[in-house]
């Protein structure tokens, strides 16, 4: 594969959630640095949008790695399609129990509420982080909302992270109880051609790159065609040194991108 010809050690554009591979843009701190507030202040909901391949989900597991991992009890759901029962269920399987034969829903809500208090004992965080908040049906939305209700006199017994596509906004726009709860927005946004450029390096670097291979005229390309996304950004750049390995090319050049763009989108 490419990787020798371009002297890098491992590839440098795979869309997995690596934070090794992170590159912060102003925005994504500041995405982080409020879900951290918010933990932190024990603030309730917070509400994390952002377009297709934005970010949302590597951000989320940089924001867990970041947690003290002694002082907060997370419990984190990628695929929350389900209905309300087995909602609560994959909630507190996530959090590590085991809801077993238990199927009562007042039960179920029971041994998530001791888990919390046991937390405030010991002095941790309970975390909920749904991703994809988007395909949660109307009916778990409203599960969603009724454990708003865990509190205590002083503040909120539980963290609540709710992460999706920008529909998000407007489906909890109308269940205004859930909304009037929302205590922090964050809605991630592309990359600026700056941050475009910078994140591709970033992650070259990262993988082992020692010398330049895109030039600047690359980059604009590719924010071009990309708009900043950053799954849009990998697709491309790992395409380009793939095709400009193959081609022998010495950098990857506004033609060697143009190739990869009609590879990947117009073949
Ligand atoms: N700030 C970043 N630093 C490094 N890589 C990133 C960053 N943001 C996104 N990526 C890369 O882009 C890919 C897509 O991002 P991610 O899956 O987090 O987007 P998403 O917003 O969750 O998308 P979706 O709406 O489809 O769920 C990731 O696999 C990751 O490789
Ligand atoms: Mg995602």
């Amino acid at each position: 594969m490419y990787l020798e010809y371009w002297g890098l050690k491992e590839f440098p554009f795979e869309n997995v959630p690596n934070p090794k591979f992170m590159y912060y843009s102003a925005e994504f701190e500041e995405a982080l640095i409020r879900l951290l507030y918010a933990v932190d202040r024990k603030k309730g909901t917070v509400l994390l949008t952002g377009e297709v391949g934005c970010g949302k989900t590597t951000l989320s597991r940089v924001f867990i790695q970041r947690l003290s991992e002694n002082r907060s009890d997370i419990s984190l759901i990628t695929n929350p399609s389900l209905d309300p029962d087995d909602f609560l269920k994959e909630i507190l399987y996530q959090f590590g129990l085991n809801p077993g034969s238990v199927s009562s829903k007042s039960d179920l809500l029971n041994m998530l509420n001791m888990r919390m208090l046991e937390n405030v004992r010991a002095d941790r965080s309970s975390i909920l982080i749904i991703d994809e908040a988007q395909v949660i049906s109307k009916e778990t939305f409203e599960e969603v909302r009724l454990l708003l209700n865990f509190q205590m006199n002083d503040c909120f017994l539980f963290t609540l992270i709710l992460i999706g596509q920008p529909e998000l906004r407007d489906i909890i726009r109308e269940i205004k109880q859930l909304d009037q709860r929302i205590a922090i927005k964050y809605h991630l946004s592309p990359l600026s051609a700056g941050d475009s450029a910078r994140y591709i390096l970033t992650r070259l670097k990262v993988a082992g790159a020692s010398r330049k291979i895109f030039t600047a005229s690359a980059f604009d390309e590719i924010h071009r065609h990309s708009l900043g996304i950053p799954r849009k950004i990998n697709n491309v750049c790992d395409m380009s040194l793939m095709i400009g390995f193959v081609a022998k090319t010495k950098t990857i050049d506004t033609d060697v991108v143009r190739s990869a763009i009609k590879d990947l989108y117009q073949s």
